[in-house]
């Protein structure tokens, strides 16, 4: 069977350690491997594609980004694109689609299915609110750079007795911010779920400085939290998805955390540098063994699931769960963190 592999989305550390454990688990079950280009755009017209084997794929393990390109394209937001989609994959012969990418992508993929296309999943996002598994691939990756630049970022606000305030990426979950806000001593940790509280931000930062008797404090904001439930929008540009450019709630929770305090705030962006480059060890194994998966489960037939992690073994769950409800952060696990506030 010849099966067409896809990498949509945003890119995320790992997603060629998962193309080339396709590749490699997909040749030794008898299985021909296309690599379609850029996403859901490469199944529309005209198809991009090329021939994936076990050289072609050789030497990307640690390699950032994707061998395939990637794109946020939408076949459903385009006139007859999921039609072309269909149409495509029958001209081209490919009896399964390996989705691998997060909300976006796999929401598309469980559409497909529905309209009768094999299809695997595997969820990547670095943002991890993808539910159905325990962890997606990538997320390990910016949750460390993260934390690494919130060290940093520790030093330097320590040297010069300022509140600074790091934006991680984070659209709808605060996974990053509260995972790399534990792991590098955030004073305060912001995110999508709870509505941004100035004044009791503020407070935590004066009675760390009162009682610490430092000058110094870290705010970890993720880039999608609201101010007191408004929208934190830079511009109004959407993408096939709906969604609108993120970037710019570090700045406005500065400004109001210098104007309320008096304590000197810079705000410090982290943006796609949590997502370019290398994958740590962890996202290179759970990519793999994500990848190993998925062509099993395109061996097994196993259409209209997503390869997924529960507790320490890879399994398979319905795309129409992982993709029906984000997985966004409970109280408890940000409990963890506000145990730290101040
Ligand atoms: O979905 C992953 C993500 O990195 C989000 O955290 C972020 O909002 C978005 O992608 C940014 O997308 P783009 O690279 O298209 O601007």
């Amino acid at each position: 069977m010849k099966i067409a592999v896809l990498t949509g989305g945003g890119d995320c550390p790992g997603l060629n350690a998962v193309i080339r454990a396709v590749v490699r688990r997909g040749e030794q079950q008898g299985l021909e491997i296309m690599g379609v280009r850029e996403g859901w755009r490469g199944l529309m017209d005209p198809p991009l594609h090329d021939r994936l084997t076990r050289q072609a794929t050789s030497g990307i393990l640690h390699l950032g980004g994707t061998i395939l390109g990637t794109s946020r394209t939408n076949p459903f937001k385009n006139p007859g694109g999921a039609e072309m989609v269909l149409r495509n994959l029958a001209t081209l012969n490919v009896g399964g689609v390996v989705a691998i990418g997060g909300e976006d992508t796999l929401g598309v993929a469980t559409k497909l299915h529905r309209m009768g296309v094999n299809v695997v999943g595997v969820p990547k996002t670095i943002d991890n609110d993808l539910s159905g598994t325990d962890l997606t691939f990538g997320f390990d990756t910016a949750v460390q750079i993260a934390t690494d630049a919130i060290d940093r970022l520790h030093s330097t606000a320590e040297s010069h007795n300022r509140v600074i305030v790091c934006e991680v990426m984070g659209r709808h979950a605060g996974w990053i911010a509260v995972h790399s806000g534990i792991a590098g001593g955030a004073d305060v940790v912001l995110i999508p779920e709870k509505p941004v509280d100035i004044a009791s931000v503020c407070e935590h930062i004066e009675r760390r400085h009162r009682t610490r008797g430092v000058n110094f404090s870290i705010v970890v904001v993720a880039e999608g939290a609201k101010l007191g439930g408004g929208e934190a929008k830079a511009g109004a540009r959407l993408d096939e998805f709906g969604h609108v450019r993120l970037g710019g709630i570090g700045q406005q929770v500065a400004e109001l955390i210098e104007k309320a305090t008096g304590f000197e705030t810079r705000a410090t962006v982290l943006g796609h540098i949590q997502r370019g480059g290398t994958p740590t060890a962890f996202d290179r194994v759970l990519g793999t063994r994500f990848g190993v998966h998925a062509a099993d489960m395109v061996a097994q037939k196993e259409w209209g699931r997503m390869a997924a992690l529960r507790g320490n073994q890879i399994v398979s769950v319905p795309l129409a769960e992982a993709t029906a409800k984000l997985k966004t952060v409970d109280d408890a696990f940000y409990g963890v963190a506000e145990i730290f506030f101040g």
